[in-house]
């Protein structure tokens, strides 16, 4: 099958990218590269650079759908500046099921977030719990799943959104390099190698059992492979939302004892205020994507997760 990858360039799409062509599929990666890099488009891949809001440039009826991984995706930055999350995640994907919508490609696996639902009522969380996303970020993503629903039900657009938690690890040579980096264990990583002096614990009375922030990280390639079962799981006319998760949370202090374990280096931590808008506790519940897609994470081991993230930050490290 012919997919285009939109965000190929980037973290997680590129390890997609990997996995489908490793699954024997035709690949063409569309990125315009503002947060990703040339050297993430996998060597099989076709590569575009270009935006997706110029979609319709590029997309043919002899692509078999599209995995749609581009946006903006910095919460504080979203706070900050709006108009940028509106005008690139919602004007960007609404240009980009024109195109589709033009081209008569069917089928769409979208990026979805955990930050669409904004403070929980329960954990582990389910797809029915309300969505009041607390960033314009999640808002966005939030208001581009209502979009595919409307085209599947209107258009009969087949259409699977992925609502990712933490997502962590590297897959050989792809992996995390966002600039600047906001994720929790890559920053860690940073004081790992001495690229940064300790690492900030954003509050540390919240009613966890060791009063930080619990999050649930899903290693990035148990995500790639949802993805590939979301493909085969769309159906025309539906749009299935399914959480992506372990359903196991990991506190920010275990994080850092992971990386002390898997680094041996002494990881100094510097306790700051909570900051605004960060729930106490984040975990999926990730019981529809393993009835609907069949899914089977097998990674959920943290330490696996760090060591994986860890050989890649060194590789790239090497590189420059
Ligand atoms: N990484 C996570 O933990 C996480 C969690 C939840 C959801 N997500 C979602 O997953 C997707 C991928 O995240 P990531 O961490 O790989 O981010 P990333 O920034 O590494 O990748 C995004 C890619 O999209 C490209 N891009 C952005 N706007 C574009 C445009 N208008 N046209 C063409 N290309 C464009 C960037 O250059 C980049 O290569 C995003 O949609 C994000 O919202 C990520």
């Amino acid at each position: 099958m012919k997919y285009l990858v939109t965000g190929g360039a980037g973290y997680v799409g590129s390890v997609v990218a990997q996995h489908l062509l490793e699954a024997g599929h035709e690949v063409t990666v569309l990125d315009n590269l503002s947060t990703g890099f040339r050297a993430g488009v996998p060597a099989g891949a076709a590569f575009v650079e270009g935006d997706i809001r110029d979609a319709a440039k590029w997309l043919d009826p002899s692509f078999d759908g599209v995995l749609h991984f581009a946006a903006s995706s910095q919460v504080g930055e979203s706070v900050v500046k709006p108009e940028k999350y509106w005008e690139n995640n919602v004007g960007g994907s609404m240009a980009l099921l024109a195109a589709m919508r033009e081209a008569r490609v069917r089928t769409l696996v979208f990026s979805s977030t955990a930050a669409t639902y904004g403070e929980p009522e329960q954990t582990p969380i389910p797809e029915t719990a309300p969505t009041r996303p607390t960033s314009p970020y999640g808002a966005s993503k939030l208001a581009v799943d209502h979009m595919i629903t409307s085209e599947a039900v209107a258009h009969g657009l087949a259409a699977v959104s992925l609502r990712y938690f933490n997502v962590a690890g590297a897959y050989g040579a792809y992996g995390e390099r966002h600039d600047p980096e906001s994720h929790l264990i890559p920053l860690v990583l940073q004081v790992a190698q001495g690229r940064r002096d300790a690492i900030s614990v954003y509050g540390d009375d919240y009613p966890t059992p060791d009063g930080t922030c619990v999050r649930d990280y899903i290693h990035v390639a148990d995500l790639a492979e949802a993805h590939l079962l979301a493909l085969t799981a769309a159906r025309p006319g539906e749009h299935l939302i399914c959480n992506l998760g372990n359903g196991n949370g990991f506190s920010v202090r275990e994080v850092i004892e992971t990386v002390r374990e898997v680094t041996g280096h002494p990881i100094p931590e510097v306790t700051a205020p909570r900051r605004g808008g960060d729930p106490a506790v984040l975990v999926a519940s990730a019981d529809t994507a393993r009835e609907k897609l069949g899914w089977n994470p097998t990674r959920a081991d943290l330490a696996g997760i760090v060591a994986d993230a860890w050989e890649f930050a060194q590789s790239i490290t090497r590189e420059h």
